[in-house]
């Protein structure tokens, strides 16, 4: 496993996306997941499964301090006593005494982002996460919140895979010493049969998914890709025996665009 180290937080490079998974599916996802290797789980609070996320967590018999549990405070949690509350919410159906990375899932603006950020960072104050970060920030919110928040930013949650474009995202955590964690990293599974990645893949032995996931690792970027299949759960995490050289790197570079981004919510920000 690599790891993406950023304000002292060590984000595994690969970890399992729990959107949509619910129930049984969710904890025994987990579960296996955990037994394949993988030391990082992502939910949020709006996807309804962080009491399941809990359960696979114990099912595993990992021990607790390997594994990297990312959630996420909803928009409507932002004014300050709520974060807090909600935050006791996530820690009670997890079972756990600490989130390693508790993220603001989206920016909200009717709620002024410095005391969002500083209940963010108070609560990690008070030892109920590790490291706190933020998700679907742009450049312009990255600096807002860098500037105004009274504790470490570790990471930036944001959509990205080959088809979109991520530049200046990318540099915008880099100059603030912020990782870059990848929502949808397989483009929601429309990498399967891209082409491009499909023919890089059979001179490494490795399918289009790997290669996709292999290029985000080596940007220094983790990963969370999503899958309801055990045998998808080894192929997303078995990408650290290769390495694509600088040229495949590029070419992979060539098919992102502006016009890339499959998710369209209706209170997304403006996007550069
Ligand atoms: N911060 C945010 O606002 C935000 C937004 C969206 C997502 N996320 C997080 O990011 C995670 C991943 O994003 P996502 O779920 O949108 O998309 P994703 O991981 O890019 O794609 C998931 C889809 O791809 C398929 N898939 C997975 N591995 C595959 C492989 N090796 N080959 C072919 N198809 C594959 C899955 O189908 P099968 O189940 O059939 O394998 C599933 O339909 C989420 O689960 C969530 O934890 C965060």
């Amino acid at each position: 496993m690599r790891y993406v180290e950023a304000k002292g937080a060590k984000i595994p490079a690969i970890g399992l996306g729990t959107w949509e998974l619910r129930g049984r599916t969710c904890a025994r996802l987990v579960e296996q997941a955990l037994k394949l290797g993988y030391r990082h789980i992502d939910t949020a609070q709006v996807y309804e499964n962080e009491r399941e996320v809990g359960e696979g967590l114990r099912a595993s018999g990992v021990r607790r301090d390997d594994v990297f549990v990312t959630t996420k405070v909803w928009t409507t949690h932002f004014a300050p006593n709520d974060l807090e509350r909600s935050t006791k919410e996530s820690l009670a159906k997890l079972r756990l005494s600490e989130i390693d990375l508790l993220l603001l899932h989206w920016p909200n603006p009717q709620v002024p982002l410095s005391e969002t950020l500083g209940a963010l960072a108070r609560v990690r104050g008070l030892g109920m996460a590790r490291h706190i970060g933020v998700s679907n920030f742009t450049v312009a919110l990255i600096e807002e919140a860098v500037a105004a928040c009274p504790a470490p930013l570790a990471c930036d949650q944001v959509e990205y895979h080959p088809y979109l474009d991520q530049t200046k995202v990318r540099e915008a955590c880099a100059r603030h010493g912020m990782g870059l964690v990848a929502y949808s990293p397989v483009a929601k599974g429309r990498i399967k049969d891209d082409a491009t990645l499909t023919r890089i893949g059979r001179t490494h032995g490795k399918t289009a998914a790997q290669v996709c996931l292999r290029w985000l690792v080596q940007q220094n970027v983790s990963a969370i890709p999503r899958t309801s299949r055990l045998e998808r759960l080894s192929e997303n995490i078995d990408i650290f025996d290769f390495a694509l050289s600088d040229e495949e790197m590029a070419r992979i570079f060539e098919m992102g665009g502006t016009k890339g981004r499959l998710t369209d919510y209706g209170f997304a920000p403006k996007w550069d």
